[in-house]
């Protein structure tokens, strides 16, 4: 483990080996259910990915992309194998630390923005960052993000007036707003039509080239793979290039 990369901060953020920059996930196997009804969800995965790299993972219902994220998360603790996140094992931290992790150091997105119905689109990334306890950082401050992502004109309105492509702006802009080292989205096009699938997976790679996260997306959308910069595929379990 690379011990400087414990004290980088959002900014000072270098480019490296995913060992100290970016997450690495190494021999990572989850079993889920019991006894009988037990399933690999994920059988000895590796990938690396570097801070800016946008990363795409395809694959058939259950072959294990949501776990994937969920391991990659900090949601889910594999039973072998280890996520490092900017050189940092996460699987092995306690749960406190855990869900530090996730507040500060990874950003989540859904496939429908899972927005908090009762905040306008600017609160939704000021709450976000008053749940890490972070203040905004230069060019990433609540309005600048909603901005670049197309929504300044909409951050007084609550999710209930935007459509679903606008939601998945807003929840885009609110997982970078903290500065995440990580970016983790899981069917992000799934509620849109072709052509807001293709500005939203756009969009995705062009803030993953501006922020310097590590971005993987998994997805059933075979038409939006071409803004990716690598793309893998996942068969029960098995992560190939
Ligand atoms: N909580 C759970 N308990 C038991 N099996 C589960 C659980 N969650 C997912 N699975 C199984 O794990 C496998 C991988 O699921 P998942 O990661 O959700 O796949 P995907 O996102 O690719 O559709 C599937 O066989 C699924 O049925
Ligand atoms: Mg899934």
């Amino acid at each position: 483990m690379n011990s400087r990369s414990t004290s980088a901060r959002p900014g000072s953020r270098r480019a490296g080996t995913p060992e100290s920059a970016g997450l690495l996930v190494e021999g990572v196997t989850l079993r889920l259910g019991d006894g009988d009804a037990t399933v690999t969800a994920l059988d000895d995965v590796r990938l690396a990915v570097t801070p800016g790299e946008f990363v795409a993972i395809v694959g058939p219902s259950g072959s294990g992309k949501s776990s994937l994220l969920a391991v990659a998360g900090a949601l889910t603790t594999p039973d072998s194998g280890r996520v490092l996140l900017d050189g940092v094992d996460i699987t092995r931290a306690s749960s406190r630390e855990k869900a530090r992790h996730r507040r500060n150091r990874i950003g989540f997105v859904f496939q429908s923005g899972n927005l908090i119905p009762a905040l306008t689109a600017v609160d939704q990334l000021r709450f976000a960052l008053d749940v890490a306890g972070k203040r905004p950082s230069a060019g990433h401050e609540p309005l600048a993000l909603l901005e670049r992502v197309g929504m300044a004109h909409r951050a007084r309105h609550r999710p209930q007036h935007l459509s679903g492509g606008e939601r998945q702006r807003v929840g885009i802009a609110r997982a970078l707003v903290t500065r995440p080292a990580v970016l983790l989205v899981d069917e992000p096009t799934a509620a849109l039509d072709r052509a807001r699938s293709d500005d939203i997976v756009k969009l995705l790679a062009h803030e993953t080239h501006e922020s310097a996260v590590a971005t993987i997306m998994v997805t059933h959308d075979h038409d939006v793979l071409g803004h990716c910069d690598r793309v893998l595929s996942m068969v029960d379990g098995k992560l190939s290039g």
